[in-house]
């Protein structure tokens, strides 16, 4: 049994103890009214009785309790405890718990309930069946608490998902294995819509990002598109949710070093948030229309790579000069931007492991955002904050904007002429360029559009130091970072 307690608590707050035999009620008794425990944040006391393991959780201040820390503290206490000790909990939210908290602290630990055995042989103690777990708190919050718990389980399940494409290993997800599933699971969903582009079809389209940065690879690129609820909102401006998918990125024939190569398995993770978006949205049952698109490819080196210095045509019809295939996301994003257009959005946002300088300049929690509207950037900056999955506005600028058109041979160039000094900036001003104006007409404002550069907070940083592991929601491998924020956006809730 679980019971998370407030800090400055001395008594079994109220019904906290029902059930309990006379020898467990006063063993809790005596530890809340010793200073053996004290309810600061984070601290537990686990006390051992026969039948029952019961674990004080100190949650802290009750003022003080917000989002996040109910969130963290949830997925600490599970990651606590071993199944080994039996399956059963009951998590008792004592009185004084506001309704909201208790979803936040539930979140918690069903995010961090997850792991990856897909290819590994498990110990045989090891226990895979689920928790069972009984949440339970005073009558007027049951309701509200059960429809949460639904919702929170239905996006948990799309984060999930998102992290199992993200520590699929290249060699087992690829770009046509990618949409695969996607195709896969759309079949009986009678509201979603799958639609994949392959490469006959992406070279019929003209959609010279994706051939290029996928031709090297024996794995063909693709496109794939996502629709919830394709037949609602017909004529209403929905969002459109862009990813980028390099299921491998070596760095083309500009190849990476060796040291940490490894990790380029995760740089489909913005396209993995974008499928674990569609299920979270799907299974928590939401009604209106949303576009999703996942640019997939594998940047290989080889006699049919991509070079630098070669010029395609994307999509829009717009040219690239290619300055180091490695920076093969913008190439892909820039087909995918450009689609995304065509639907005519109410707004566009992609995810991309775009940079590696956005790892220097935020770290592993922090994403980077950028915006080319005021309205967009606040709300995204909103939801993101609320859900523990911190954003921080970056710049879009002029100087920046040149440091890519100023290219001699192309109408953009993929690398920056200011070099490293301000790398995701001029990143970002790369996808800018490829973001239509509305209607696609020269006169008209571009489509509203946030950009999020996930390359530090997709996954986690490993096991280089204990300080790094700060975000107790997952343990290992991928984040399946932003499909809350966006459930948050898009749904409200
Ligand atoms: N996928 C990488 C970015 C990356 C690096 C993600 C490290 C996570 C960790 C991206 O395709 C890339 O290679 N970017 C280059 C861009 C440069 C060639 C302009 C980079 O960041 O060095
Ligand atoms: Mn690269
Ligand atoms: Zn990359």
């Amino acid at each position: 049994m679980v019971l998370p307690i407030f800090k400055g608590t001395v008594r079994a707050p109220n019904n906290s103890l029902n059930g309990l035999g006379r020898v467990q009620r006063s063993l809790v008794k005596e530890a809340l009214s010793s200073d053996g425990f004290d309810g600061k944040i984070g601290k537990t006391m686990k006390i051992w009785t026969p039948g029952c393991n019961i674990i004080l959780v100190g949650m802290g201040i009750r003022d003080a309790l917000d989002h996040n820390k109910a969130r963290d503290t949830g997925a600490r206490v599970i990651a606590s405890m071993e199944k080994k000790k039996g399956l059963e909990v009951t998590v008792r939210f004592t009185s004084g718990w506001p309704g909201e908290r208790m979803l936040d602290f539930a979140e918690g630990m069903m995010l961090r309930d997850y792991e990856f055995l897909e290819h590994q042989e498990v110990e045989d103690e090891h226990v895979t069946d689920p928790w069972k777990v009984c949440f339970q708190a005073s009558p007027r919050h049951q309701d509200r608490l059960k429809m949460g718990l639904g919702r929170v389980g239905a996006v948990v399940k799309g984060v999930h998902i998102a992290r199992n494409l993200g520590n699929e290993p290249a060699n087992v997800l690829y770009p046509m294995e990618f949409a695969r599933r996607a195709v896969d699971w759309s079949e009986n969903k009678s509201n979603v819509h799958v639609e994949v582009y392959d490469w006959e079809k992406l070279l019929d389209l003209g959609m010279g990002g994706l051939v290029n940065v996928g031709k090297g690879s024996e794995r063909k690129p693709c496109m794939v598109l996502f629709t919830l609820n394709p037949d609602k909102d017909e004529g209403v401006r929905r969002p459109c949710i862009v990813g980028k998918g390099i299921t491998f990125d070596t760095g083309g024939i500009s190849i990476k070093p060796s040291n940490g190569m490894w990790d380029m398995k995760y740089d489909m993770c913005g396209a993995a948030t974008v499928f674990g978006l569609m299920e979270a949205l799907h299974s928590s049952g939401y009604e209106n229309r949303v576009n999703g698109i996942a640019c997939l490819a594998e940047n290989m080196p080889g006699s049919g790579a991509y070079r630098p210095g070669d010029v395609f045509t994307t999509y829009s019809g717009k040219t690239v000069e290619v300055f180091s295939t490695d920076a093969e996301g913008r190439n892909v994003l820039a087909d995918g931007l450009w689609k995304a257009g065509e639907l005519d959005p109410d707004y566009i946002i992609d995810l991309a492991t775009l940079t590696g300088a956005i790892v220097v300049a935020l770290g592993n929690q922090i994403s980077g955002m950028w915006s080319n509207d005021e309205v967009l950037a606040k709300r995204l900056m909103e939801a993101a904050n609320s859900c523990g999955e911190e954003v921080w506005r970056m710049p879009l600028n002029k100087q920046f904007r040149k440091y890519m058109t100023d290219s001699a041979f192309a109408d953009i160039r993929n690398g920056s002429i200011g070099g490293r000094a301000g790398s995701s900036n001029s990143a970002a001003s790369f996808l800018e360029f490829f973001v239509p104006n509305r209607d696609f007409d020269e006169d008209s404002e571009k489509i509203p559009w946030a950009h999020l550069d996930i390359a530090g907070t997709a996954w986690g940083p490993g096991s280089k130091a204990r300080s790094e592991s700060a975000n107790p929601l997952f343990q290992y491998g991928t984040s399946g970072v932003h499909v809350r924020t966006l459930h948050k956006m898009i749904t409200g809730e």
